[in-house]
């Protein structure tokens, strides 16, 4: 009899993700950082929505580095702050992808708008 609780969740529970399209806002640190990771180890198309294009890139770096099997890592330039931003982001998103299966919304930002 396994030893985990009914409630539990590991990483090695995360089904094969292998044709699923992703995005996680604020995936270049903390929460956020690992939830990227373990999907894209698990198959998935991860775009990481993020402010500073020097940070997600550097940790998109670091995640592949961290893992034999190819990652597939995107950043998604995105201030969760500006709606102009978050507009423009998902425009960009759309452009790249017809499909977007889980939505992260880890980053917790309040929005304002800026005209
Ligand atoms: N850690 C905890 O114990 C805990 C507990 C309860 C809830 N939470 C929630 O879980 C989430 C993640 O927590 P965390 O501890 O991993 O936080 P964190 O290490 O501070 O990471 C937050 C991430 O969000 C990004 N971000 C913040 N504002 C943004 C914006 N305006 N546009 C785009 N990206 C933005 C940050 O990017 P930059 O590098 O650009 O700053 C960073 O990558 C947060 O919503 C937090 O409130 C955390």
């Amino acid at each position: 009899m396994s030893s985990k609780k009914a409630c539990e969740f590991y990483a090695e529970d995360i089904p094969n993700l292998n044709g699923y399209v992703v995005i996680v806002t604020g995936g270049n640190s903390g929460i956020g950082y690992e939830t990227t990771l373990q999907l894209a180890s698990h198959g998935a198309r991860v775009y990481i929505a993020a402010r500073s294009p020097e940070r997600v890139n550097k940790a998109i770096a670091e995640m592949k580095a961290s893992r034999k099997v190819k990652l597939d890592l995107h950043p998604l330039d995105m201030d969760l702050q500006n709606l102009h931003s978050v507009k423009e982001g998902a425009d960009a998103f759309m452009r790249l992808e017809s499909r977007l299966d889980v939505l992260i919304n880890n980053a917790g930002a309040c929005p304002s708008f800026h005209s």
